[in-house]
């Protein structure tokens, strides 16, 4: 083990502090993290976790729903500036606009969105349980917010009246169905795990359709021995660990998430040794977007 590692491990333990990482961060930084997964089970983990700080290996809305749910933890994001550019892709002058047009709307706020999003919503989702969540709330109509490509999905496959917003993930809605049918030709008969914050035109080409972990899960437990993975490329590190004799292609360019790959080691032990980026979030802004944050936990269970 290098000095770097031994070193986060021992303040680790003296501050009893755990570290949560998304499967999107570097390889190095995985391989520290007590916790390593998708949206939702990192969102579950930091709500249960007895640590007293969370060090956060992800981007702000990752850190702040980890503060909203733990908030008498301490959360510490190894990069500030890490962030989703998508949490920020709607408004909360729009939410209420479409509260006072449909009197039934329920709005439904990805968990990729800035805490202020959720605290004008109704109930959080993530990709692993949008479309679950969605179908199981009472509401015909839907005002779904920030990622208008997850928002299609789900309409997709429910009877939900779905009002879209103009939101996207930077790096999934960049791939192209040329790209899938390159990727594709390359590797012909070999099956396409997707995110689905791909646009349609690409979701069109899937064969399954999930989160980082449901992806990571699928590849495991089919007897296939090779895939075509369309989503953020750190999710390479689990899926070669978990199965080493099977293949994964990517289409190219490369999906890379440039805010994921700001965490590192040195920054890891940097925000442990000296408490350094704690997230802080307005007192009403919690205490409101806890509510959509908890009813995802309920209703997905
Ligand atoms: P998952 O919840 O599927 O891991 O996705 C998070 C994310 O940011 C996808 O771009
Ligand atoms: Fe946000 Fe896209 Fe990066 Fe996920 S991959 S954190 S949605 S910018």
């Amino acid at each position: 083990m290098t000095d770097l590692k031994k070193e986060i491990n021992k303040l680790k333990e003296k501050k009893n502090a755990v570290i949560l990482a998304h499967y999107y961060v570097e390889p190095e930084v995985q391989e520290i993290a007590d916790y390593v997964g998708d949206s939702f089970y990192l969102a579950k983990i930091a709500k249960n976790s007895e640590a007293d700080t969370i060090v956060f290996c992800g981007v702000e809305f990752m850190g702040e729903s980890a503060k909203i749910l733990s908030p008498e933890k301490t959360v510490l994001m190894p990069d500030a500036s890490a962030d989703c550019p998508m949490a920020h892709m709607a408004t909360a002058e729009n939410v209420l606009k479409v509260k006072e047009k449909y009197d039934d709307v329920a709005v439904v706020c990805y968990i990729n969105s800035s805490a202020k999003l959720k605290s004008v919503s109704d109930v959080c989702v993530t990709s692993a349980n949008a479309l679950n969540i969605v179908n199981a709330l009472p509401n015909k109509n839907i005002y779904f917010i920030p990622d208008k490509n997850l928002g299609s999905f789900v309409k997709k496959n429910s009877d939900k009246n779905i009002i879209l917003n103009e939101g996207w993930c930077p790096i999934h809605n960049e791939i192209t169905a040329e790209d899938i049918k390159a990727v594709k030709e390359a590797h012909k008969g070999v099956k396409v795990l997707m995110h689905p914050e791909c646009t349609d035109d690409v979701l069109s080409y899937a064969d399954y359709i999930g989160s980082t972990s449901g992806i990571i899960d699928y590849s495991e437990k089919s007897e296939d021995k090779e895939f075509i993975i369309v989503t953020e490329i750190g999710v390479i590190y689990e899926l070669q660990k978990r199965n080493p004799d099977k293949k994964f292609y990517f289409p190219e360019p490369l999906p890379v998430c440039a805010d994921m790959k700001k965490i590192t080691l040195e920054k890891v032990l940097d925000c442990l040794e000296n408490g350094l980026n704690q997230v802080e979030v307005d007192e009403e802004i919690k205490e409101k977007a806890l509510i959509p944050l908890n009813r995802m936990l309920e209703l997905a269970r």
